[in-house]
């Protein structure tokens, strides 16, 4: 039976094969978009692949995008990039998708956005029936009044964490503080998103919804496509 790195491995490679020459690409971040990286780096060195453009979702996607060779852009030279790989923490079945565990979901989402195709890698772990399952929502927000920021996300519904590293708190690639949100249950993701967002001091949450195409997910019987 494959184990979990193996699967990770098996999708992000199948996603890669959606790369074609020429394209600007988006480079997530995580342990199994690492893989897409890594693939994509192989794929230029051995001539497979050419004239790739790629944006990395964080400064740890960009240095080990750099090590690999893959020439970056970003998105001041780049109003659109063709194709994005990227992982996730929860899939719902209509392809909507929990980011951010990795602390990376505000570059994620403004590239995913930025993406004619988002293309999520996984392996079937990831799979719920319903957002909310396992993980918990991770919203970044400002350093200047956080507690305050929290108490209105408790006000809305939230159990919230501020995310440490160590004895201080977590900062993200911008700055800020992730909180991590968990909740009895989440009726409706799209509502959620919006009162995050309202919040002041919320920067954006890591409910990405209606911006995922494509699903590759990797099983113990097989990688499977799934197209929204
Ligand atoms: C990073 O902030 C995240 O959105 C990751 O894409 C997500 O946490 C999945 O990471 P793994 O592939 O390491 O599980």
């Amino acid at each position: 039976m494959a184990s979990k790195e193996e699967l990770k491995k098996l999708a992000a490679y199948r996603a890669v094969d959606f790369v074609q020459n020429g394209m600007v690409i988006g480079l997530g971040s995580g342990s199994t978009a690492r893989f897409a990286t890594l693939r994509i780096g192989e794929k230029l060195r051995q001539g497979e692949l050419h004239n790739i453009l790629a944006i990395p979702t964080s400064e740890e996607t960009a240095h080990l995008a750099r090590e690999q060779g893959i020439p970056l852009t970003s998105l001041e030279e780049q109003a659109e990039i063709d194709l994005t790989i990227d992982g996730a923490d929860e899939v719902d079945p209509h392809l909507k998708v929990i980011k951010g565990l990795g602390g990376f979901l505000l570059r994620e989402k403004i590239v995913a956005a930025a993406s004619k195709q988002e293309i999520i890698v996984v392996d079937e772990s990831k799979l719920v029936p319903r957002l909310g399952s396992k993980a918990p929502v991770p919203v970044e927000v400002v350093p200047f009044g956080w507690k305050q920021t929290w108490r209105a996300l408790i006000a809305h519904g939230a159990s919230p964490q501020l995310r440490m590293s160590g004895q201080a708190p977590f900062i993200t690639d911008e700055g800020n503080y992730i909180v991590d949100c968990f909740f009895r249950e989440i009726r409706d993701p799209q509502e959620l998103s919006l009162t995050l967002n309202a919040i002041p001091g919320v920067v954006e949450n890591g409910l990405f919804l209606g911006l995922v195409d494509t699903v590759v997910v990797a099983s113990s019987t097989g990688v499977r496509i799934l197209e929204r």
